[in-house]
């Protein structure tokens, strides 16, 4: 028994599955997908244990013969065990299964749920462990797989996939089967699908956007400065390896603001502020091409190196596009979301450790920023103590040394001390990966543009209504910043900022969803009708969390909470909904 991951069946010791050959279609009517995956082994036969997840194994076979194959019992995070007994020299084997309706790791939206409003639309969201309940699988970041895939689809809908496009064609059925390749070998959480009405538009020779019809022209305006990104990123990190890096925009139940799926990073229309004011956002996923995708976290224990390391990396590339300013409000904004999540989690300080512990702990229970902020301000200390090219060096090699590898905290300490002897020790390491909470020598990061808006919000305390104008010059970042920093706004308060600001009418949702905490908990009436619009509509746990929180603060934000809840609860993504229920279960 050799199990290294705690959220996987996958057994070390047994055959590794290399290659997944997937033929699939899209049952809308059912919501299921059905059809076959063959694995492609590489040992000798024997054992095998896979992940499912909610399936029905309907037949599995190796050489055109039966394998016998037992389900084992539902683990409430772990889901089923199943256990494959194949002959002797078998070199792959081919589970025939479906889907079930309620796959966590997969949204069945109605048309009303779209943009287009007239077909239905299917994403699939994997990370951390989800693959599982999409295809049987050793469903573990620590097994490494390339993967070919055949789906298909109702006529006028297309799909895409986190691989390269390989042909689409009529299929019997009067629909269209579109095929994919992926050649790199990627974690299972990569896997990814999307099938909606779907349109493209070219943004550089390397990248496309795709979204809905209504949403193309805004989502290609949005993201046009793509391939500076890209130079960006390269000559910090070297190669880009993927070959293409296109976006899909997805319907607004997306449950995250970006998923890094290679090839095809997933993305919240919460971006879409119409100003580009958003896309640090598309610079984290294209920064998990290297820290993420590449370098790949072994097991959700070790989150931090994807999320940490990205974070890093995600301010690297905006200073490099917009200077040392720019990336200071970045980690402004990062050191309110750490300080909120630890306070969120200050009753399991253990999960506010780097390297985590987690058997019999849920990923998705686990997940926070403080993986993203603490992480990334770690290596920053790491980063100064070595000094810029020591330490860009460093980031280089340890690109080139793990790539396409899947690693742990313990590998990472190890190729530090070997590369850069002493450096853990005078940073004290140990602290920031095994201890709880952020070490007192933790970076703060100052600017005089900070200090100003600090001063600007401290202006408003005492229920005080200075003159707005000043605020009318803030970018997005800095009113972003002002409005965290302000004090909790009475209702004469919101009116006036509303009025100089036109806040409630904001396009760029991060503005938009922290000043509706603030003024919906002030009772200001046109927030929470706007809340109660975006929580009808918008599934992204990061806004949806915190609303939720600060509508429960009063008793009339309760029962408009409540009854948002009742109604779109069946319209949201498992997760959200779940993240929504606890915020209203904390309620008063
Ligand atoms: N990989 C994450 C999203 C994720 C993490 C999904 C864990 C499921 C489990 C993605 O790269 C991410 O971090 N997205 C952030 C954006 C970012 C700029 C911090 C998000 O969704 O908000
Ligand atoms: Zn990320």
């Amino acid at each position: 028994m050799a199990r290294v991951d705690p959220h996987s069946h996958f057994d070390d010791a047994q055959p590794r599955s290399r290659h997944w050959r997937l033929r699939l279609r899209a049952d809308f009517a059912r919501k299921v997908l059905a059809g076959t995956v063959e694995l492609e082994l590489d040992g000798e036969g024997g054992t095998l244990d896979l992940d499912a997840k909610g399936q029905t194994i309907r037949a599995v076979s190796s050489g055109g013969a039966a394998v016998p194959f037992a389900l084992g019992p539902d683990e409430p995070v772990l889901g089923r065990r199943l256990r494959l007994e194949l002959p002797r020299g078998a070199r792959s084997v081919t589970v025939a299964y479906e889907t079930a309706p309620d796959a966590a790791g997969l949204q069945w939206l109605a048309p009303e749920q779209t943009a287009g409003k007239r077909r239905p639309f299917l994403f699939s969201q994997c990370q951390a462990i989800h693959a599982r309940g999409v295809v049987p699988c050793q469903d573990s970041a620590a097994a490494r797989v390339t993967y070919e895939a055949e789906i298909e689809v109702p006529e006028g809908l297309t799909a895409v996939m986190s691989a390269g496009p390989a042909g689409d064609a009529a299929s019997a059925g009067g629909g269209r089967v579109f095929k994919f390749r992926m050649p790199q070998p990627i974690p299972s959480y990569l896997l990814a699908l999307a099938i909606g009405e779907l349109e493209s538009r070219e943004l550089s020779p390397r990248s496309r956007v795709w979204a809905e019809p209504p949403v193309i022209a805004a989502a290609a305006a949005e993201f046009a400065e793509i391939e500076s990104m890209l130079a960006a990123a390269e000559a910090l990190f070297g190669p880009y390896d993927w070959e293409r890096f296109d976006m899909l925009v997805l319907p607004p139940s997306f449950p995250y603001g970006g998923m890094e799926n290679p090839r095809m990073t997933f993305l919240t229309p919460t971006l879409l502020a119409g100003d580009r004011s958003l896309v640090d956002v598309v610079a984290h996923e294209l920064a998990h091409s290297w820290t993420g995708n590449l370098v790949t976290n072994a097991t959700a224990e070790h989150f931090w190196l994807n999320e940490g390391f990205t974070v890093w990396a995600e301010r690297r590339i905006l200073k490099a596009l917009r200077g040392e300013g720019a990336a200071a409000l970045a980690w402004a904004i990062g050191q309110k979301a750490l300080d909120d999540e630890l306070a969120r989690f200050k009753d399991k300080p253990e999960l506010t450790r780097l390297r985590l512990h987690l058997d019999g702990v849920d990923p998705d229970d686990a997940f926070s920023s403080i993986p993203y902020e603490k992480g990334a301000r770690f290596l920053t200390v790491l980063e100064r103590l070595a000094g810029d090219a020591a330490w860009d060096r460093f980031v280089k090699n340890y690109m080139k040394r793990f790539r396409f590898k899947s690693i742990t905290t313990e590998e990472f300490r190890a190729f530090v001390e070997e590369t850069l002897p002493g450096l853990l020790a005078a940073a004290d390491a140990g602290a920031w990966l095994d201890r709880p909470g952020l070490p007192p020598g933790a970076p703060r990061f100052v600017s005089p543009r900070l200090d100003a808006l600090a001063a600007l919000a401290a202006r408003w305390g005492d229920g005080r209504i200075p003159e707005p104008a000043p605020l009318k010059a803030l970018a997005p970042a800095e009113l972003l910043i002002f409005l965290q920093k302000l004090p909790p706004p009475t209702a004469a308060q919101c009116a006036a900022l509303d009025a100089a600001l036109d806040l409630t009418a904001r396009g760029n949702y991060e503005i938009l969803n922290q000043w509706l905490c603030l003024a919906v908990a002030a009772g200001h009436p046109p927030a929470l009708a706007r809340a109660r619009r975006l929580l009808a509509e918008v599934g992204r746990m990061k806004f949806v969390r915190p609303l939720y929180q600060a509508l429960a603060r009063t008793p009339e934000g309760r029962a408009l909470a409540r009854e948002v809840f009742a109604a779109a609860a069946p319209t949201y993504h498992a997760l959200t909904r779940r993240a929504a229920e606890a915020a209203l279960a904390a309620a008063p």
